[in-house]
C-alpha cells in the first residue's frame, strides 16, 4: 500500500499533480530531511566498474569548452586520477543493483510505480556537471550529499540550437530563468522538455535523479503491433471482394483507403488488447537478467518458509502494476499477465505496493499462495536467505 508520506512538504498530492507535474519545475527545500545517500560514493564508483552497468563519465574543461564522455565499465584507475574538479560520473538504475536505492523510489509512490523508469545517480567534483540540456522525461531531483546548483529555463525541443561538437546535449541559448544552491535533503522537480543545468558546488556531491518512463508513440505503435500480430494468421489478408472498375490502373481509391483503414482500425479498437499489452509493457524490467539457476520451490516449501515467518522480497529489477478488469484482475509482472479473481484484489494490490510480503499479508492461502509460487520460481520474489 502506498505510505502517506509524500516529500512534497506543506503541497498535497493533489496540487502536485494539478499544477506542477508535466507542467512546471517545483523547488522543494527540506523535502526529504536528514536524507541518506542510498549508496556510499566509493560503491557508485565500484559500480561503474561493473560490466554489466550502464554508467557515463563527463569531463568539462571550462578554458577550452570541450566535453569529454567517456562510457562505463571503467578501470578503478579511472576514480583514482580523475581531475581535481569539473568531472560528472553518472550511473543508471542504481535501483536494479541495490536494494536500497529501490527503497529510495518507494518515497516517490505518490506517482504509480510503473511510470518509474530508474534511479540514476551522479557523483561529481568541484564544478562537475552534463551543462545545460532537457530531458524528454520528468525527473526529480534528490541533493543527498554535498551542494549543487541548479539552473531551469524555458522549454526546449529537438529543433532547440545546440552545440554540434559536444558529446553531450549542450543547449546554445542557455538562458536560465530561476537559480538556486540545493543542499541534501532538497528536492528539484523538473518536467520533460524543461531545460536545466546542475553544476556542483564544492567536492562530494552526490545528486538522485528518479526518472521516468516516457514511451514515444513511435515505439508503443511498434510494440502494439508486434504483440497483437504475433497472435494472426496469415490467412487474414487484405480483400476486396466489392471491387468496382477503375479508368487508371494505377489508382488507389478511396474505397481501397477505407478498407486499409478498417483493417487496421479494428485491432487499435480492440481495448481490451490495448490493455494486456499496455501493462505488460509497463512492467517490463529495464534490463532483462540472464536466466539464473534458481532454487525451484513447491507449494509445500513456500508455504513453510512463509509460515515460518520468512519474508519475500521482490526482485529488486521486476515491475509489478494491475488493472481492474470486470469479474478478474490483470496482474502484470515482468512483461507477464496474470488472470486472478475480483476475490484477490486486496491480496493483488497489496503485493504491486510491498517490496517485501509476508504471510500476513495473504488473504486466503490457498489461492494466494499458488500465485506466489508461479512468481517466485520464476524469479520476480526471492527468499533473501
Ligand atoms: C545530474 O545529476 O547531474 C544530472 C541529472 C540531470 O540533469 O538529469
Ligand atoms: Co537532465
Amino acid at each position: 500500500m502506498s505510505n502517506n508520506f509524500s516529500p512534497l512538504g506543506d503541497l498535497s498530492v493533489e496540487e502536485f499533480l494539478a499544477e506542477y507535474w508535466q507542467k512546471k519545475p517545483l523547488l522543494i527545500p527540506q523535502a526529504l530531511p536528514g536524507v541518506v545517500p542510498p549508496i556510499a560514493a566509493d560503491e557508485l564508483a565500484g559500480l561503474a566498474c561493473e560490466e554489466q552497468v550502464e554508467s557515463r563519465l563527463i569531463i568539462h574543461d571550462g578554458s577550452s569548452e570541450h566535453w569529454d564522455l567517456t562510457h562505463g565499465p571503467f578501470a578503478e584507475e579511472t576514480f583514482r586520477t580523475l581531475p581535481e574538479n569539473h568531472w560528472t560520473l553518472l550511473v543508471q538504475a542504481v535501483d536494479f543493483w541495490v536494494p536500497e536505492a529501490a527503497k529510495f523510489l518507494d518515497q516517490f509512490s505518490f506517482i504509480p510505480s510503473w511510470r518509474v523508469d530508474d534511479l540514476m545517480i551522479s557523483l561529481s567534483g568541484d564544478g562537475g556537471g552534463v551543462g545545460p540540456h532537457f530531458d524528454n522525461y520528468d525527473v526529480f531531483l534528490v541533493q543527498v550529499s554535498g551542494r549543487r546548483q541548479w539552473e531551469v529555463g524555458g522549454v526546449y525541443d529537438g529543433r532547440s540550437p545546440r552545440r554540434p561538437d559536444t558529446p553531450v546535449m549542450i543547449l546554445t541559448d542557455w538562458k536560465p530563468k530561476e537559480r538556486w544552491i540545493l543542499e541534501p535533503g532538497d528536492l528539484l522537480y523538473v518536467p520533460p522538455k524543461v531545460g536545466h543545468n546542475g553544476i556542483a558546488v564544492g567536492k562530494d556531491c552526490m545528486t538522485c535523479s528518479v526518472g521516468f518512463r516516457a514511451p514515444s508513440h513511435g515505439d508503443m505503435l511498434k510494440e502494439f503491433s508486434h504483440f497483437v500480430s504475433s497472435d494472426l494468421s496469415e490467412e487474414l489478408r487484405y480483400a476486396d471482394p466489392d471491387l468496382k472498375p477503375q479508368p487508371h490502373p494505377g489508382r488507389i481509391s478511396p474505397e481501397a483507403i477505407n478498407q486499409a483503414h478498417q483493417i487496421l482500425r479494428q485491432y487499435i479498437e480492440d481495448k481490451d488488447k490495448v490493455a494486456e499489452w499496455f501493462g505488460r509493457s509497463v512492467t517490463i524490467p529495464k534490463y532483462q537478467e540472464e536466466e539464473p539457476t534458481r532454487e525451484m520451490y513447491s507449494l509445500k516449501d513456500l508455504q513453510t518458509h512463509l509460515s515460518g515467518g520468512e519474508a519475500l522480497l521482490r526482485n529488486e529489477g521486476s515491475r509489478f502494476a494491475f488493472q481492474e478488469h470486470g469479474e478478474e484482475i490483470l496482474v502484470f509482472v515482468d512483461g507477464r499477465c496474470f488472470r486472478r479473481p475480483r476475490s484477490q484484489a486486496d491480496f493483488v494490490a497489496s503485493i504491486c505496493a510491498q517490496r517485501v510480503i509476508r504471510f500476513t499479508h495473504l488473504s486466503n492461502t490457498k489461492e494466494d499462495l499458488p500465485f506466489l509460487l508461479e512468481l517466485v520460481n520464476h524469479g520476480s520474489l526471492y527468499f533473501p536467505d
